[in-house]
Formats: structure tokens, C-alpha cells, sequence
């Protein structure tokens, strides 16, 4: 799993710069997002400053960058589900 991880981070990485997030789902909008949060993600991660936390990276970009890997396959395969979740998680 780990492993899995680090190169879907690792592909992300090369393929995009840390100026330009881009991801498949366009420009997220952050409102939408934390309505997805509170629909979503909310019953099991409770008030979404908790999982802000525990995203690793050092700046917006490294966060969206993990967020989209781990998202894929975590409660957001929607591609545009999930940029709106990264526009609303990743500052
Ligand atoms: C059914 C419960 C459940 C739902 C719904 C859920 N999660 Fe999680 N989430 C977990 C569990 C359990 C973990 C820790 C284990 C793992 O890594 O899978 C986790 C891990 C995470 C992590 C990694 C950081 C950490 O705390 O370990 C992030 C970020 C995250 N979830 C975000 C989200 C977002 C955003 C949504 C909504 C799209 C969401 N989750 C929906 C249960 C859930």
C-alpha cells in the first residue's frame, strides 16, 4: 500500500510543478468542497481541521498533490468530487 502510494505521488510529481496544480477535475471550489466534507467525510473524520493536520506536505501544492493520490481511492474517486475537496483541505 505504502509503496502504491509513493509512486502514484511520485508520477504526480513529475508530471505537474508546484505552481500549477492540475488536476483531472479541473479548478476545485472550496464552498463545494466542505459541502462534500460535511456530506462525506464528516460522520467518520468529525470537524475537518482534525484531518487538515494529519495531510502531509509542506505547502498547499505538496497537500493537493498527496490529497489527490490518496483520494482517489479513498471516499472520492470523482474526479471533480475531489478537486473540490483538495480546493476546501489543501491551503
Ligand atoms: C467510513 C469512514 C471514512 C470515510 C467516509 C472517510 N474516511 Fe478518511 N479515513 C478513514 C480511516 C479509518 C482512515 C485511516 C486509515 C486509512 O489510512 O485508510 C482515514 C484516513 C484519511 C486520511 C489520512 C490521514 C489520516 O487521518 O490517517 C485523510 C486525509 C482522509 N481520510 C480524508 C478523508 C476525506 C477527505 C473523506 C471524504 C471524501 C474521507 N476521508 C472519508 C475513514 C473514513
Amino acid at each position: 500500500m505504502r509503496v502504491l502510494f509513493f509512486a502514484a505521488t511520485l508520477t504526480l510529481a513529475v508530471t505537474s510543478n508546484a505552481e500549477s496544480q492540475e488536476l483531472k477535475g479541473g479548478p476545485g471550489d472550496a464552498a463545494r468542497g466542505e459541502q462534500a466534507y460535511q456530506t462525506t467525510c464528516l460522520r467518520c473524520h468529525g470537524p475537518s481541521q482534525r484531518i487538515r493536520s494529519r495531510i502531509p506536505g509542506d505547502t498547499a501544492a505538496e497537500k493537493a498533490r498527496w490529497l489527490d493520490a490518496f483520494l482517489g481511492r479513498h471516499y472520492a474517486e470523482d474526479d471533480k468530487l475531489r478537486a473540490d475537496l483538495i480546493a476546501f483541505l489543501a491551503q
